[in-house]
């Protein structure tokens, strides 16, 4: 849930690492350090605080041709300069960098200290630098070997040596790690974000891979010595695509996206002559697809969220039993595998620990898992069995939000392609094509009305909780509203079906908790209307959430927010809009470092 970065070249690396940090610091910013090899000696700067707090305290001098970087999301050990990575020896000739956790370090540091090492911080990631001294004997990267082949749990680990100028070792296990091929010159990182400024030429690897690098080249190999051939990859993404433009915040430009991102998800992938969508990744033949009788999700936090309203539809269109699971949960539930059961990974950086560990329990145990990922080359992406891109671009803020609207997208076009392969006909299918095509302008009509939701935001900022509500498609969209909130401007917030509240929270209820009913032109509208009539009864707050022109629902509530009217399937994608707006504007309002919310990382790659 870190950042690490390397650099073997011609530039001055503090540059080169302080500015591939700064690209690094949407995976974890309570503290960061650097150490540049120059001289025969290492000289590392840590600093608690954002990659701007290390960037004062290195000297413009302090330089030297090569150099490695962490930006840290802590797991052990307090939030202070001495935790800071990168960690030393006892020597102080060797620095090294890690992303993850060491889950046996206290066994290991109690034999290296009974051994004479002195360690410094709290962390577990220190045992590495000692290790690697404790096996150093003029060979680096046989040091770095015998070290990993020693640790349990889960590593991108870089190290340097004073005595190897111009040389880094990398190691990955469960962390992802990528090389960027430069012309006389080498960088190495998590992920490509670092390195994108300088070089669109890249190699993923994977787990059990060695990697020593210096400026001239690299060589990888396992842990038995044996070279591993490895493919290069280029980087798809534009520099600019990772810039915040005009907009003062990466989540308000990601909102803003939607309209592009949603479009980019389904362009290309619809067959509009059999009314059916085209999803080539699959690896799957039309025969297996129809031998499919169950569809499982699995995923976390908002990725969750959108596997539940897939889920949903695809049993109502596509008549397809569906569920989706917590993959934390899901992996130690020993689950059972069933012919015919597919399972699908959720995951916007494709990095997620928990949902990664738990495609490989499924996998181990036989079943067809498929990816939809946005970060390309991801190692969900590579490890899955076939998948799709949902082709958001690259998405900053720690806040997801254009990525849930491309993933919705992408695997609405699956359950079209079932559904057409079932029980739907040619018009439906037609008509579907119809409404999935017109989300981007309806999305944009939402947008345009963005200073309504900030009136809103404006009234209801101070409150301690709040609650979302919905039914059906929109419970989900009511927990991810609820997550939003809570995540960008740390209010207490609960999503809850609007049935479920009367067993229990509507014990709540008071005229300081605002209740937000999302209350689509549905099936359940009725259903909602009276929910909302039971908070009233109660003297709650309530804000409806609508459809243009629903004047019962306005009738009802404190507060109306309007969406354009579309097919009830549709209306996640419009509910969901003006409840990131919401959070957005409240984190304003109330000061919160909006694309950076405190205990948070963008990707979650530790259990
Ligand atoms: C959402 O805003 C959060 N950043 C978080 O819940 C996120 O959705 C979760 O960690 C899953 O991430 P993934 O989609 O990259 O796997």
């Amino acid at each position: 849930m870190c950042g690490i970065i390397g650099y073997c070249g011609p530039r001055p690396a503090s540059e080169v690492l302080l500015s591939g940090l700064k690209r690094l610091e949407y995976r974890g910013y309570d503290s960061s350090g650097i150490s540049i090899g120059t001289g025969g000696s290492l000289k590392v700067f840590k600093k608690e605080g954002k990659i701007s707090a290390l960037r004062n305290i290195v000297p413009a001098d302090a330089d030297g041709a090569w150099g490695i970087g962490h930006t840290r999301w802590a797991t052990h050990g307090g939030v202070n300069d001495t935790n800071a990575h990168p960690h030393t020896d006892c020597s102080g000739k060797i620095a090294i960098c890690h992303n993850g956790i060491i889950e046996n370090y206290l066994g290991l540091k109690d034999r290296l200290t009974g051994e004479g090492h002195e360690f410094r911080t709290e962390t577990d990631s220190e045992v590495i630098a000692h290790l690697v001294e404790s096996f150093y004997s003029g060979d680096l990267e046989a040091a770095v070997k015998s070290t990993v082949s020693l640790l349990k749990g889960t590593y991108g680990i870089l190290v340097m040596h004073t005595d190897h100028p111009d040389q880094i070792i990398g190691a990955r296990n469960g962390s992802p790690m990528v090389l960027g091929l430069g012309d006389g010159e080498m960088f190495i990182a998590s992920d490509v974000s670092a390195m994108i400024a300088h070089t669109r030429q890249v190699i993923y690897f994977e787990d059990g891979e060695v990697v020593r690098l210096d400026s001239k080249g690299y060589e990888v190999t396992d842990m038995r010595n044996r070279p591993v051939d490895k493919k290069v990859d280029n980087i798809s993404w534009e520099l600019e695509e990772m810039e915040k433009g005009a907009y003062p915040h990466y989540m308000l430009k990601e909102i803003h996206e939607q309209t592009e991102s949603v479009h980019r998800a389904m362009s290309g992938r619809f067959d509009d002559d059999q009314a059916t969508a085209v999803l080539g990744g699959l690896n799957m033949s039309e025969r297996e697809l129809l031998g499919v009788r169950r569809v499982v999700i699995i995923a976390a936090g908002t990725s969750y969220y959108a596997g539940q309203v897939v889920s949903y539809l695809l049993e109502s269109l596509a008549r397809i039993p569906s569920s989706t699971e917590l993959a934390s949960e899901l992996r130690y539930r020993n689950p059972i595998v069933e012919e015919g059961t597919l399972y699908f990974a959720i995951s916007q950086s494709g990095e997620t620990l928990d949902t990664l560990m738990a495609i490989r329990e499924l996998q181990r145990k036989g079943a067809r898992v498929l990816g939809i990922c946005n970060v390309v080359g991801s190692t969900i992406a590579r490890e899955s069995d076939g998948g799709v891109y949902i082709h958001s671009g690259p998405e900053i803020a720690v806040a997801s939000t254009k990525a849930f609207t491309s993933q919705l997208t992408a695997l609405y076009l699956f359950i079209l392609k079932m559904a057409r392969m079932r029980n739907m006909a040619w018009p439906e299918g037609q008509d579907f094509i119809d409404g999935l095509r017109s989300i981007p302008d309806l999305i944009g009509r939402i947008l345009d009305g963005e200073e309504r939701i900030r009136e809103l935001a404006q009234k209801y900022h101070r409150v301690e909780n709040f609650l979302f509500l919905g039914r059906g498609l929109n419970y989900p969209v009511a927990l991810e509203g609820a997550l939003k909130l809570k995540e960008v401007a740390y209010i207490h917030a609960e999503g809850y079906s609007a049935a479920e509240i009367k067993h229990g929270p509507i014990a709540l209820i008071n005229e300081h908790t605002p209740s937000l009913f999302i209350v689509p032109d549905d099936h359940l509208r009725e259903k909602v209307l009276s929910n909302m009539k039971e908070i009233k009864a109660r003297k709650g707050p309530v804000i409806a959430l609508c459809s243009e022109g629903d004047t019962d629902a306005a009738d009802i509530a404190d507060d109306v927010l309007y969406v354009p009217r579309c097919p009830e399937e549709f209306s996640p994608f419009l509910m969901v809009v003006p409840l990131q707006l919401f959070a957005y504007h409240c984190a304003l309002l109330l000061g919160r470092d909006v694309d950076q919310p405190r205990n948070l990382a963008k990707s979650v790659t530790v259990e």
